[in-house]
């Protein structure tokens, strides 16, 4: 069996939304500090939906892939739904990822939070903190 499913290497050869997107309602930076890579989501929020999405990733295949299905599962969707996007019904969406790989997929979901909650900051707007848990130490982004 191949190592990485055809979805995961078409949205690496081919990521949907990649980009910067001026004047968004919310940016979420975050990295993973053993490996190094970098995800950054843009997003931009019209009557609570998420009316487009970007995201610039420096990081490996199944970042960029797992970044770019994040996104397209995002788009469209109210904030709230995009709040409880997972890092598995990432995965998932992408056929899987192997063991290994799984962490580059948490990059995604914490990009995504820390961008809602950008724009939950930035907008005044009251939030439940057991939403946005502190993943510094996550033991699933460990190499
Ligand atoms: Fe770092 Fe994939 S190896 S996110």
């Amino acid at each position: 069996m191949a190592l990485y499913s055809e979805k995961v290497m078409d949205h690496f050869r081919n990521p949907r939304n990649v980009g910067v997107l001026e004047n968004p309602d919310g940016v979420g930076e975050v990295g993973n500090a053993k490996c190094g890579d970098i995800m950054k989501i843009y997003l931009k929020i019209e009557n609570d939906v998420i009316a487009d999405v970007k995201f610039e990733t420096f990081g490996c295949g199944s970042a960029i892939a797992s970044s770019s299905m994040a996104t397209e599962l995002i788009k469209g969707q109210p904030v709230s739904e995009a709040l409880k996007l997972t890092n598995k019904a990432v995965a998932e969406a992408l056929d899987g990822l192997p063991a290994h790989k799984l962490h580059c997929s948490v990059l995604a979901e914490e990009a995504i939070k820390a961008a809602l909650k950008d724009y939950y900051d930035k907008n005044g707007i009251a939030y439940d903190p057991a939403d946005f848990p502190d993943t510094e130490d996550c033991e699933h982004c460990a190499l």
